[in-house]
């Protein structure tokens, strides 16, 4: 079945008129935790203070266990509509990222050790030859 797609703006207006729920937004989806604020281990306060807004940066801060996320889909409600979602890409650490972080100068490239192989072998030659 579908998830029921929200707008962010209704998100922010489902708390605006229903103070007692609590609802946010982590990466796009959207989860009703209301039931939930009791049992959270990290407390009731965290989860009021964000609902009615993006939290994937507060879920992620506090580095959730799979536990946890596994404990989520159960209070999920609905998912952010296509036009708005964001896909945040802090945990996509690509090799290019790496690659050439170090700058090819002359010392660090082949071309040094070329070089001064030649040079050692014409002084060797000039000198003993
Ligand atoms: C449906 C959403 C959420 C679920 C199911 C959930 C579940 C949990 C669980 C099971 C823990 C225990 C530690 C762990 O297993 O990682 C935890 C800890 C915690 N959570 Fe959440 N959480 C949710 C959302 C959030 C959000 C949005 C925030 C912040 C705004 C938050 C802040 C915290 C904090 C501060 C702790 C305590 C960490 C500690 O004491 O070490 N949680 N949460």
């Amino acid at each position: 079945m579908a998830s029921k797609q929200f707008t962010r703006e209704e998100i922010s207006k489902w708390k605006a008129e229903n103070k007692n729920d609590t609802v946010f937004i982590i990466d796009n989806v959207v989860y009703d935790v209301t039931k939930f604020l009791d049992e959270h281990p990290g407390g009731h306060e965290v989860l009021q203070n964000v609902a009615g807004k993006d939290a994937s940066e507060d879920f992620d801060d506090v580095g959730h266990s799979l536990d946890a996320k596994d404990l989520m889909q159960k209070y999920k409600v609905g998912e952010i509509v296509e036009s708005e979602r964001v896909y945040s890409q802090k945990r996509q650490i690509s090799w290019e990222d790496h690659k050439q972080e170090h700058d090819s100068s002359f010392t660090s490239s082949w071309k040094f050790p070329v070089l001064l192989g030649i040079v050692v072998t014409l002084l060797y030659s000039y000198l003993f030859g």
